[in-house]
């Protein structure tokens, strides 16, 4: 493989990162991957082992805000792409410890941006004009939406609430200042929320499962009525493909499923297709494990995506509906009992009991 053929992608080893990269190769796409990742408790490196003795696959363990690496990085393997999804991730972990997610989102996309742009003012020919940065980011950024507001659009001003939010919409702002100061060739994607294979279970679908399987209390904050817009991760991944061939520079892309769920309905579908897919349980019915916790404080009520500028300009489409969807992750975590094992290790277990043990129970499943 020549070592212009290359993109780099960092956080790589995450969740969304790491089915966009199998998925790349699974799609035959014609350059190698460069993962960039620091692993931490939310990278595994386990996620790529189908692909990591491939020639035109390489894992470098790394910090995005680490000059030296990046500017080397960008020097040997002169990528055509980075693509950016490296980020703290998880909204209740930036509530109890918003540090992190300063340096890693803010800081770090800074980094990123600054070698980028060096990079980049080298570059001559069809390796300028190829090259592109594209920053994945969250609906997060917009805030939260009344029950009849209209969804985001790519023009919705930014309120972000959570210390996570308020993270990646600087990140955001950050990659527009570089587009219009500095020319750099950046596009940016706003995703709802994601679910499918690989998710840490800290989220709330892999929680949901991993905890029902063990017969472990099914924690829903709240009333359990915040709705989020549902996107199975390989369309995310076909989005950020499709962005990365034809977006236009400078331009932000919504990218959204068009599933707009409560969080308690989402937990009741989970439980019935435990119910249907476990037969024989002992926890079954798996609703009774619902229990209604102490909500996450600044709990954003609604978020909806407006995805029609990417369909329309770039014909990208969801082509799972929630149902495919739920379904074939519900059939990956059954299929894949050692996954959630490796991964709930003493860490998760500590962070499981510092975010739960606290909340105070609130109701029983069918008491509200
Ligand atoms: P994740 O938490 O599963 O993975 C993050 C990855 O980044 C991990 O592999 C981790 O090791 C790596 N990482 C963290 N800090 C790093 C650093 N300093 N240097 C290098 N690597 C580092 O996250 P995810 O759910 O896969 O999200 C990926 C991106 O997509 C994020 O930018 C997130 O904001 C965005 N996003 C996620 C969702 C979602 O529902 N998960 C929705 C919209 C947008
Ligand atoms: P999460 O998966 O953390 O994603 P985000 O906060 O980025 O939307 O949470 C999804 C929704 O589920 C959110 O409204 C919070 C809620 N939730 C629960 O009700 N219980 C839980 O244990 C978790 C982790 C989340």
């Amino acid at each position: 493989m020549s070592t212009s053929n290359w993109i780099l992608v960092t956080g790589g080893a995450g969740f969304i990162g790491s089915n966009f990269i199998l998925d790349w190769f699974a799609t035959g796409q014609p350059a190698g991957v460069l993962n960039l990742d620091l692993l931490t408790y939310a990278g595994n490196p386990a996620n790529l082992a189908s692909i990591q003795h491939r020639d035109d696959y390489k894992l470098v363990l790394g910090d995005i805000c680490d000059r030296d690496i990046v500017t080397r990085l960008l020097a040997d393997y002169r990528p055509n792409a980075i693509v950016h999804f490296a980020a703290e991730s998880h909204v209740d972990r930036s509530i109890v410890g918003p540090e992190a997610f300063l340096r890693t989102n803010i800081e770090g996309t800074f980094n990123l941006l600054r070698c980028a742009r060096d990079h980049y003012n080298q570059l001559t020919g069809d390796e300028r004009d190829r090259f592109r940065f594209l920053h994945v980011s969250t609906d997060e950024v917009y805030g939260t939406l009344s029950p009849e507001a209209p969804a985001f659009h790519e023009n919705t001003p930014f309120a972000p609430n959570s210390p996570y939010a308020a993270s990646k919409a600087s990140s955001d702002h950050l990659v527009r200042a570089w587009v219009h100061t500095y020319g750099l060739p950046a596009i940016i994607t706003n995703c709802s929320n994601n679910y499918g294979p690989f998710q840490f279970p800290e989220k709330l679908i892999p929680l949901i499962i991993s905890n029902a399987l063990q017969g472990q209390p099914l924690p829903v904050y709240g009333d359990g009525q915040q709705i989020r817009d549902w996107l199975y991760v390989t369309d995310h991944c076909s989005a950020i493909r499709t962005v990365l061939a034809s977006g236009r520079i400078g331009e932000t892309y919504n990218v959204g499923g068009g599933n707009q769920r409560s969080n308690l309905a989402v937990v009741e579908n989970l439980c019935a297709l435990l119910d249907a897919l476990c037969l024989g349980s002992p926890h079954e019915p798996h609703a009774q494990l619902i229990r209604f916790v102490q909500d996450r404080p600044g709990h954003d009520r609604r978020y909806a995506i407006d995805a029609r500028k990417i369909e329309s300009e770039l014909h990208w489409r969801a082509t799972e509906t929630f149902e495919t969807g739920l379904r074939k992750t519900v059939q990956w975590y059954l299929a894949n009992p050692n996954w959630i094992e490796s991964v709930s290790s003493g860490a998760y277990q500590h962070w499981i009991q510092s975010n739960y043990a606290t909340r105070a129970h609130l109701a029983e499943a069918g008491a509200r």
